[in-house]
């Protein structure tokens, strides 16, 4: 089945949502194919994929680059892109400009910004150029500088009040659904409760509508210490490294390549070539 906003929608209490991040064609094809709901390109990129302390860094070429190869692999997935830093601060007028860049020429099915009320102008405009947004709270990277880190957030009463207050104002300001980033397993059932649009969880628990995982911090890839709610589903990285360590091994053996591997030589060549 083809997952749409509108699947997506429509899935909130009926089916959990399966979100995984997605950065290139071959692994995204391998996704899509398991039956994720959607591909998300996170600018996480920046530091899986390009070894960023940060997401600060990431650039709307990165998205877009990155974004059309995934978009290339999606059959069935739903296609969601980060707006990297910066692509959406300055002004709305701009804000549309890029995500109508990371639409056009990344072939991103929707949109994700990190921030609440205070970007819901931009969350408007954006669907009012029928582009579907997915917001992003609580642990929001790109303001790891005003977080002093990456923390957990909704700790206190007002904090935890802000965060429902922003999650109503994106689902008011036309957001199809929304990430939820570490922060208390109860405070995120509240929220995924009162909403009437799917919550996403990425260290939120498991009362929320779907939940999603950097594909590296689950395989394995990621070699920073962990969160703790990545949980380990599969050694990539173990079967990765024993396939190289295998072609290492064969090629200074001389094993590989074998007879099977090698191209024979056409009828008639056998004096041109020898000396
Ligand atoms: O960039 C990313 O990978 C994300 C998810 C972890 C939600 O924003
Ligand atoms: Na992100």
């Amino acid at each position: 089945m083809k997952n749409t906003v509108v699947t997506f929608r429509a899935a909130k209490g009926q089916d959990k949502l399966v979100v995984l991040t997605a950065y290139d064609y071959s692994t995204a094809r391998v996704m899509d194919a398991a039956g994720v709901n959607a591909l998300l390109v996170g600018d996480s990129l920046g530091m899986v994929m390009l070894g960023h302390d940060d997401t600060l860094s990431v650039t709307m070429d990165d998205m877009i680059r990155h974004c059309a190869a995934v978009a290339r692999a999606a059959e069935q997935a739903l296609v969601i892109c980060d707006m990297p830093y910066m692509s959406y601060h300055t002004s709305v007028d701009e804000a549309v400009r890029n995500a109508g860049r990371l639409v056009c020429e990344g072939h991103a099915q929707a949109v994700k910004l990190e921030g609440g009320a205070e970007f819901c102008d931009v969350v408007k405009a954006l669907v009012r150029a029928s582009i579907p947004v997915m917001g992003h709270l609580g642990l929001t990277p790109q303001s790891v500088n005003a977080f002093g880190g990456f923390k957990m957030q909704g700790k206190t009463p007002s904090a935890a009040q802000k965060l429902l207050d922003d999650a109503r104002a994106l689902q008011d300001a036309g957001a199809f659904a929304v990430v939820l980033e570490c922060v208390p397993a109860a405070l995120a059932a509240r929220v995924t409760k009162e909403l009437a649009i799917p919550v996403i969880g990425i260290g939120a628990g498991a009362e929320c509508d779907g939940q999603v995982l950097v594909w590296q911090d689950m395989t394995g890839l990621n070699t920073r210490p962990l969160p703790r709610f990545v949980k380990y589903f599969g050694s990539v990285d173990k079967a990765l490294r024993d396939a190289i360590e295998g072609y290492t091994r064969e090629v200074r053996a001389g094993a590989f390549p074998g007879e099977e591997h090698c191209y024979p030589l056409p009828e008639g060549m056998e004096k041109t070539i020898k000396k």
